[in-house]
């Protein structure tokens, strides 16, 4: 496909070397990791390398990362996992705590454990999409099973102070899920060192696989399977693991370890292009940014703007028929744009909420893309003003 692809948030192009790792692993010959005859055991050996490898990029062990179909999966894993488990400890356990920006695979996951009896708060957040410590501090205690907090927001890029937070859950003996999802390849982690009992992430965000991800789940984290059958994954995950897809993800997630600051600086160098080219074009009193701004502060390969007057559906579509790929940041249902929850948790007004657009970043983009892209939304938002 030609054009220009915006939209490495929705999903990154697979890397070759990954699609390489993907191909030799699915070429190997037939090997289920679980038979024991020498198929099986050359299919176990290509699981247990990749699972060595991605548990060095995440500073935890091997054995404390469960293979999953993806960050969805990973989100709904930790947190019927964590709150049934914490909850058939302890009757009295029924709190969850998570944040109102959090991505639909918590968000909803959270009300689906609500109306199972947990009693659920909904932490807000600023004008920049930030939680406050004060509010976790008050929302947290003795009572609470699981807190849900995401390292970094996949509409604004806002990071979350998540280890904070875990330490508050820590000091009431509940259970930390982070998801990580959009941070992972980008913000450092080290599990060894952060205050995190279960972490989602996902392949295909940082150049692996679509329907790949993992769960780390700490030793010792009082937590049950989402899917019961065989005993795949230490009986923490049942269903034949998508070997080919995990080898991939490995290769991916070690590559993506390696040049870290590397891809952080390539897409904070476009992200920052695309800005000042707009401003160039357009004017500076013509868009927005929505969420925080400092670098140091959010993840360097999104930017959600407004663009004032012009419907997102418009400035999408338009974008797409002159080959821009960029999304609505908000979810897409049955076809029309849904306001995002994330802007009106951050208190913009909803007809700002209908007119911004997500621009995210990743390899392959360059300057001269951000560049030409400007220029096609000044001649959109110039033909529809003379409308
Ligand atoms: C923050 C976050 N969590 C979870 C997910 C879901 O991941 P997946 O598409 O792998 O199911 C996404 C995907 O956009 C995401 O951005």
């Amino acid at each position: 496909m030609s054009g220009i692809y915006f939209d490495h948030a929705a999903t990154s192009p697979m890397r070759p070397e990954a699609l390489e790792a993907y191909v030799a692993a699915a070429g190997a010959g037939p090997g289920n990791p679980s038979s024991l005859h020498a198929f099986g055991r050359a299919a176990r050996s290509r699981l247990t390398r990749a699972r060595d490898e991605i548990a060095g990029v995440l500073g935890c062990r091997p054995d404390e990362l469960v293979f999953t179909g993806g960050g969805t999966e990973s989100d709904n894993a930790a947190l019927f996992g964590a709150a049934r488990a914490m909850r058939a400890r302890d009757g009295r356990r029924l709190g969850v705590v998570t944040t109102a920006v959090e991505h639909h695979a918590v968000l909803h996951a959270c009300r689906a454990l609500a109306s199972e009896g947990f009693e659920l708060t909904v932490l807000p957040v600023d004008e920049t999409g930030r939680v406050s410590l004060e509010d976790a501090r008050a929302a947290i205690g003795p009572t609470t099973a699981v807190v849900s907090v995401m390292a970094g927001n996949n509409e604004v890029g806002t990071l979350q102070p998540y280890a904070e937070i875990g330490e508050l859950a820590r000091a009431h003996g509940a259970v930390m899920h982070v998801d990580a999802v959009q941070a992972f390849g980008y913000e450092p982690i080290d599990l060894s060192a952060l205050p995190v009992d279960l972490l989602s992430v996902s392949a295909h965000k940082m150049g692996g696989p679509q329907g790949v991800g993992a769960l780390y789940v700490r030793t010792g984290t009082p937590w049950q399977p989402l899917l019961y059958g065989g005993s795949q994954e230490r009986k923490r995950r049942a269903g034949t693991e998508n070997v080919a897809g995990i080898a991939a993800f490995a290769a991916a997630a070690k590559l993506a370890a390696a040049e870290r600051e590397a891809r952080r600086a390539h897409a904070e160098t476009v992200r920052g292009a695309l800005i000042r080219a707009l401003t160039v074009e357009l004017g500076a009193d013509a868009f927005a940014l929505n969420g925080e701004q400092r670098p140091e502060s959010r993840l360097p390969h999104i930017a959600s703007i407004v663009f004032y007057d012009v419907p997102n559906e418009t400035m999408l579509m338009s974008l797409d028929l002159a080959g821009v790929a960029a999304s609505g940041g908000s979810a897409c249902t049955s076809g029309s744009l849904q306001p995002s929850h994330v802007l009106e948790a951050m208190g913009l007004a909803s007809h700002f909420c209908r007119q911004a657009v997500r621009f995210s970043f990743g390899l392959g983009n360059t300057t001269a893309e951000a560049e030409k892209t400007a220029k096609i939304i000044a001649t959109i938002t110039t033909r529809l003003r003379n409308r």
